[in-house]
């Protein structure tokens, strides 16, 4: 018989949170899954929820794994015993139950992934958040081409891609899927994750730490008879957006941050037609309306719903045949009580080059 209370990561007052036992189980809704969590990843929205986005009584997290228990009356993917991963919309103050940090999950099933064998439930936890900001990115957004499971060697002519942060989570995943998707890419980060950037796909990495960055991409772009046609932006800051709006090919371009907003600055100095300027938050790939911060509503995008639900068939394939590999894990013990341990490091000791995971 299922449980009817669970243990969860709660919001008291915004800035604390703690532990709660005899938190009512998920009830049963038709397009989503209920799973017992094997393993949960930090992301900085988690602190963000926390401090100002979550409301009282909310569940935060975002990224889990785990063994589904049960499905909805709609679901078609899933079934009880099969091991997946998820993203969850965590300190939703819409629907209060939905967040990650709990021995019982509830996930739609569009935000959930069949984990494969070659996968660690802790290496699949990382997946869920940055699988759906690069597919909202790229393909919602920015309409790129759709990645293949046989594209691998030669990318297509056409302009190039630049991922600004390919070290971190949402990056190293970026530029593996844009290589699958054709594109040629490049990168910067700084130099003790050169070989993380390289490992996932990279054509050439620069260090944004140094003044010379953006003359140093250009040079090596137009070496190669390329220009820069898209950008991701990881971090989404004034120095990002400065080095971004440098490189972007003169004929004009799409520069995504997947920090909200746009920096202003990339306007200020790219203000022409020609140079499109984008962001959007991943919530919305539920295809459902959430509020955020608490009472500016964004309407339900039932499109954007359906891309997801294609998207993530095809995140599956392309994580079960290794084109795409998860970010490098820092693996934490501890449970529940780990994960409030980890939220209380990562806000000192934000983690670089790697996803903070802890284990059930
Ligand atoms: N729109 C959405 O729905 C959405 C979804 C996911 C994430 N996000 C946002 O995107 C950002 C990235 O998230 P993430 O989880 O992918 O990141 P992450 O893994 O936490 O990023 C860590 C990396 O970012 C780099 N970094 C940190 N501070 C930097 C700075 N001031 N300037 C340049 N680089 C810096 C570091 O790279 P080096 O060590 O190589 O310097 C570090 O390794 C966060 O702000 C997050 O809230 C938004």
């Amino acid at each position: 018989m299922a449980a009817a209370t669970r243990r969860a990561i709660r919001v008291i007052t915004l800035g604390n949170v703690e532990i709660q036992s005899n938190v009512p189980a998920p009830r049963s809704r038709p397009d989503y899954v209920i799973a017992e969590a094997k393993a949960w990843a930090l992301n900085p929205t988690d602190i963000g929820h926390i401090d100002n986005l979550g409301g009282p009584g909310t569940i935060i997290g975002c990224d889990w794994s785990g063994v589904v228990t049960a499905v909805g009356e709609n679901v078609t993917r899933f079934k009880p015993g099969d091991a997946v991963s998820g993203v969850c919309h965590g300190g939703n103050t819409v629907e209060p139950e939905d967040g990650a940090f709990t021995n019982i999950v509830i996930s739609k099933e569009l935000a959930t992934l069949h984990k494969p064998d070659s996968l660690s439930f802790t290496e699949a936890a990382s997946l869920g958040v940055g699988m759906a900001t690069i597919g909202q990115a790229f393909y919602w957004v920015m309409k790129l081409r759709l990645p293949s499971l046989t594209i691998s060697t030669e990318p297509s002519a056409g302009p190039a891609l630049f991922v600004y942060g390919g070290s971190s989570a949402t990056g190293s995943l970026a530029i593996q899927a844009a290589k699958q998707s054709g594109y040629k890419v490049y990168t910067a980060c700084s130099p003790d994750n050169f070989d993380l950037v390289k490992s996932r796909g990279a054509e050439a990495w620069f260090d944004y730490n140094l003044p010379t960055c953006a003359d140093d991409i250009l040079a090596t772009v137009t070496a190669a008879s390329s220009s820069i046609g898209y950008i991701l932006d990881c971090i989404g800051n004034e120095s990002s957006a400065r080095l971004c709006a440098a490189i972007l090919s003169p004929s004009g371009g799409h520069y995504h941050s997947i920090k909200p907003p746009v920096p202003a600055v990339f306007k200020t100095l790219r203000p022409e037609d020609t140079a499109i300027a984008t962001t959007a938050l991943g919530y919305a790939m539920s295809g459902e309306s959430f509020e955020l911060p608490p009472g500016n509503v964004h309407p339900a995008d039932p499109q954007q719903g359906e891309f997801a639900k294609e998207w993530a068939v095809l995140s599956e394939a392309l994580i079960a045949a290794g084109k795409i590999k998860p970010h490098p894990v820092d693996v934490r013990e501890g449970g529940l009580e780990g994960v409030l341990d980890a939220i209380a490091d990562f806000r000192g000791n934000a983690p670089r080059g790697v996803k903070v995971v802890v284990a059930e």
